[in-house]
């Protein structure tokens, strides 16, 4: 009884290290490394999640007045990172534009 007890924390112990171990690596599949995404994840997780941006459906210029109209809102964006954080965003989740 004893013994399947630890095996059982020792099961729960193991799957919780798998599960923390796969968490951050999927969250950088969907934002890959790059100049821009410390903005991202410091400035656009201030008033909503972070999947406005993965499920977004933004052509390039979309993304570009989104940025302006969250500052515009009040997304505290220092002016030297606006650039870094449009191209970012535009690199990795802007759609084809008909
Ligand atoms: C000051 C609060 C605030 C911050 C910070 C902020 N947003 Fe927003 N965002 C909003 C509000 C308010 C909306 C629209 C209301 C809603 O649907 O939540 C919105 C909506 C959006 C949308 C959906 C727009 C649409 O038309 O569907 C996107 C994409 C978005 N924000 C991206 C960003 C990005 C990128 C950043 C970082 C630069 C950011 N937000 C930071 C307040 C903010």
């Amino acid at each position: 009884m004893k013994r399947s007890f630890r095996w059982t924390v020792a099961g729960a112990l193991i799957s919780g290290l798998v599960f923390v171990t796969t968490g951050p690596i999927s969250s950088q599949e969907v934002f890959p490394e790059g100049k821009g995404r410390d903005t991202l994840f410091l400035v656009c997780t201030q008033c909503h999640a972070l999947n406005r941006m993965t499920e977004a459906r933004f052509g390039a210029d979309d993304w570009e007045f989104i940025v302006y109209d969250m500052i515009s809102r009040g997304a505290p964006v220092y002016k030297d990172d606006i650039e870094d954080l449009n191209k970012y965003l535009i690199d990795n989740f802007a759609i084809e534009e008909q």
